[in-house]
């Protein structure tokens, strides 16, 4: 029996028992369900019908659940290649009741439908069970009314380690729905090696589990406490591949119809002979599965949570395909054979086959660059024959070469080789703390002080002589700083000025001797008093210590550049837009100036262009730039501009810039104006109702914004094989005009082709009395191109009844259409609204042509059926 044919024959077993069909749910859990990581059985999307917390119009219910396990609490990942039955996606095909039946019904459902002659047939001395140690009940059931002998009934207590740990207790997560389970298992015989379940031999491959019946009694809470659930439920899962396995007599799921053909595209894509045992086609060919359901489910490769495991899983298999010599990218090219292979049950692969294969072969590509150098580096650390490979290399493949853990694990197993997992960890954890200590200085910018004043010396100093009067580490005080800590330091007197007036703190260094502390920021903790956050890189530092506290020049020099800038854009906004400019906040860094003020309207561009003038002018104009402290009505009095809102002292520091701006500001600058060089305005921006945001770049920064932008223009010209940049334009335009035409002339040829293929449906109509019926469902045909189909059909006769249907983007829609000489008997209208109801949609329409739209797929192909009876009830 086919794969494709065991689906459906399960599906139909449990229909006629009662239960409702319910298509297969996204391999992403809902939004609000974070203790999945990937959907990894077909109860997952059931898991609160359970809990109680959601009803559903059915208690008995059957699917097919497409699911992965890789990465989460059920990780197959490592194994997948190395043994016959594990995957990363695979289909679970699942009963279920929601407070109906239980125990009894559950296992005789699952013994009927692999033993009953009509279904799977399968001998009654193959298959043997196991049940939870405690679970007298289901021992009963399987002895006393099934009839399996004692001798096949085996029960498994809590075999893991803890209370519940057992094969022979099923839990969805580490919180939700669980309960004990009875798992059926296949003798594959005694030519192959194993024992039964709960024997030392267990792992072998003779006996295989292949299906769980769950009897769902508890939700476990985050403390591990079991609450019983509502009402006592049944949650089953049988592999797909695992049953197709046995009924198509062969030992191993890469056996099966399904796999055959991917492993042979696997062979062709990485040019190796086609063999079933090769573990990196085995690997491949299941990779691939997974990778495009992943994409097609809306999961991109990153690099955290459900995107990090996709990108592990396509690079393995990538790794797998250079093992055999493919060093192109060529894994994106097996969506097409999948397509091909799982394409009718799972539509979405045709749906987004392009998609799918943009992406991987994206990410291939990107891989493609690193692998080879990173294979290089491992060989050479195995070079000298070395059986253990150090944390570092780990390291170094994860963080330079995109190699994840479980990618150079995989290698290493293949090769013998030995981890040194905790030498990865350690550097891990270097890593991380890196990691938070760029980001967590200012967060600890309260720190307990109470001893004397820092004195600023960084408006004529980069390096000064200090005493270290105050030490921290993670925001307490201490007298010591060791290698490694993350903390500040206080010194009498500093070149590294603290973060105020929107000019960001220094960086830098302090050091004394071969004891360094590196300066990631510099914050005030008291009005006088600065704080140089960072991190102790070597050796130590002591309270007391004589150090040189050095500032880093050129982000110094940055930081000065874009605040002088600042003041000159300030003014000359001023200047062009009008006096009720003012200053709502800013934010200078050595990148850029951020400068946000009130005006009503956005600027335009030939207000920026001014204000450039203007600024840039100024720059030319090469003027001194002045500092003077004195008291705040002489500064006003002189026409300083202050702040709105913002308080100074009695003293105030004065910055002048000749003719062209004077404000209060307490800021390091230039000391002459050309000192600034280039100034160019990169973005203006509204931020909140009347208020603007301008940003800004100057000196070397905007020197490198002009050369990105030529660059960019002469890869555009190229691109276009324009000849020189005036060229872009019109190139452009004509494309864009040209691009229009062709899909309107594809969107007709298209329609044109539906068209000429749905005339051929007519020699398949079928005839009920006089009427012509037609009833089919059509592929990659979207709603107006099968309305065209379909009134096109209608209008070949005088008694032609069209029933259409297709499925785009797992949404179902449906046309109906009857000649017009028939319309008053047989309506199109009511023939479209009969078939959306059965297959969970609603519609209606006129007598001669109707449209409507449906979602349970899966009953398709039954209504079609139906269509016949409807039809011949009315003429
Ligand atoms: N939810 C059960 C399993 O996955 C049936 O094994």
């Amino acid at each position: 029996m086919k794969t494709a044919e065991l689906r459906s024959r399960f599906l139909q077993f449990f229909e006629q028992n009662g239960h409702q069909i319910v298509p297969s749910s996204s391999l992403v859990p809902p939004q609000d369900d974070k203790t999945l990581l990937f959907t990894n059985a077909g109860m997952n999307q059931f898991k609160d019908v359970f809990l109680g917390f959601d009803k559903r119009p059915y208690h008995r219910a059957v699917s097919s659940q497409k699911c992965v396990r890789a990465g989460g609490k059920h990780n197959d990942l490592e194994n997948v290649g190395y043994t016959a039955r594990h995957h990363t996606f695979f289909e679970m095909l699942g009963n279920f009741s929601f407070g109906d039946y239980f125990k009894r019904d559950a296992l005789r459902f699952a013994w009927t439908f692999l033993t009953a002659p009509e279904w799977l047939n399968l001998p009654k001395d193959k298959l043997l069970a196991t049940v939870y140690a405690e679970d007298d009940e289901a021992y009963d059931i399987w002895l006393n009314e099934i009839g399996l002998p004692a001798e096949k009934i085996i029960r498994i207590g809590d075999n893991k380690g803890s209370r519940y740990a057992s094969d022979n207790f099923w839990q969805m997560g580490d919180t939700g729905p669980c309960g004990p389970c009875s798992e059926i298992f296949y003798d594959h015989g005694a030519d192959i090696w194993g024992g039964p379940p709960g024997s030392d031999e267990e792992d072998g491959d003779r006996f295989i589990e292949i299906w769980n019946c769950v009897f769902m009694q508890f939700n476990r809470d985050e403390a591990g406490v079991m609450h019983p659930l509502p009402k006592p439920s049944v949650d089953t899962g049988m592999g797909l591949e695992r049953i197709a396995a046995v009924l198509q007599h062969v030992h191993s799921n890469y056996e099966i119809d399904l796999f055959v053909n991917l492993l042979k595209a696997a062979a062709r894509e990485t040019g190796v002979p086609y063999n079933q045992n090769t573990p990196s086609l085995k690997v491949i060919a299941d990779h691939i599965r997974a990778c495009s359901f992943l994409i097609a489910d809306g999961v991109l490769p990153s690099n955290e949570g459900r995107g990090y495991v996709l990108r592990r899983i396509i690079r393995r298999a990538v790794r797998h395909g250079y093992k055999l010599g493919q060093n192109q990218p060529f894994f994106h090219k097996l969506v097409a054979d999948l397509a091909q292979e799982m394409g009718g049950a799972y539509p979405e692969l045709k749906d987004k086959q392009a998609q799918i294969t943009e992406t991987l072969k994206h990410e291939e590509s990107r891989f493609a660059q690193t692998l080879e150098t990173g294979m290089s580096l491992l060989e050479e650390a195995l070079a000298d024959g070395g059986k253990h490979l150090p944390g570092e290399v780990i390291f170094k493949l994860y963080d330079t070469y995109g190699f994840p853990y479980d990618l150079t694990a995989d290698i290493a197993r293949e090769r013998g080789i030995t981890l040194d997992e905790a030498g990865f960890e350690r550097e891990m954890d270097a890593q991380r703390a890196r990691a938070r200590a760029a980001q967590n200085f200012k967060a600890n910018a309260q720190l307990a002080y109470d001893g004397a004043d820092s004195e600023f010396k960084g408006y004529s100093e980069r390096e000064t002589q200090a005493k270290v009067l105050a030490l921290y580490c993670d925001g307490e005080a201490v007298n010591e700083l060791k290698e490694g800590d993350i903390g500040a330091v206080v010194i009498d007197k500093t070149p590294f000025y603290a973060e105020s007036g929107g000019q960001v703190g220094d960086v830098g260094y302090i050091e004394t001797n071969n004891n360094r502390f590196e300066v990631r920021d510099t914050q005030k903790i008291k009005a006088a008093v600065s704080g140089q956050f960072g991190i102790m890189v070597s050796g130590s530092l002591k309270v007391g210590d004589t150090v040189c506290a050095h500032i880093d020049n050129d982000i110094r020099d940055a930081n000065m550049r874009n605040h002088s800038a600042t003041h000159l854009m300030h003014r000359a906004l001023r200047d062009v837009l009008g006096a009720h400019v003012e200053q709502k906040g800013s934010l200078v860094t050595a990148e850029r100036t951020r400068f946000d003020f009130s005006h009503q309207q956005a600027v335009t561009a030939a207000e920026i262009a001014e204000v450039e003038n203007r600024v840039n002018r100024a720059v030319l104009a090469n003027i001194a730039v002045c500092a003077e402290h004195m008291s705040f009505d002489d500064a006003i009095a002189a026409g300083a501009m202050a702040l709105f809102g913002e308080k100074y002292g009695d003293t105030v520091r004065v910055l002048s810039m000749g003719e062209f701006s004077t404000e209060l500001c307490g800021g390091t600058h230039v000391s002459r104006t050309g000192d600034i060089g280039l100034f160019k305005i990169v973005s203006e921006s509204g931020i909140a109702a009347g208020v603007r945001r301008i940003e800004a770049v100057t000196g070397l920064n905007a020197l490198r914004l002009v050369q990105e932008q030529e660059n960019l223009i002469k890869q555009t010209v190229s691109e276009l094989k324009a000849q020189t940049p005036q060229d872009i334009l019109p190139k452009i335009q004509a494309a864009q005009v040209n691009s229009r035409l062709l899909e309107k002339a594809l969107s007709t040829a298209k329609t044109e082709l539906a068209k000429h293929a749905g005339a051929a449906l007519l020699n398949e109509a079928v005839s009920i009395g006089a009427v012509r019926l037609i009833a089919k469902q059509l592929n990659d045909t979207d709603s107006n191109a099968m309305r065209e189909i379909a009134a096109d059909l209608s209008g070949k006769g005088d008694n032609i009844v069209v029933l259409l249907a297709a499925v785009n983007d797992g949404k179902i829609a449906l046309t109906a259409a009857v000649s017009k000489a028939l319309s008053k008997t047989v309506k199109a209208g009511d023939l479209v609204k009969h078939a959306a109801e059965q297959v969970g949609g609603k519609g209606g329409g006129r007598p001669d042509l109707a449209q409507a739209g449906g979602t349970e797929i899966d009953r398709l192909p039954e209504m079609l059926a139906g269509v016949a009876a409807w039809v011949n009830e009315r003429v």
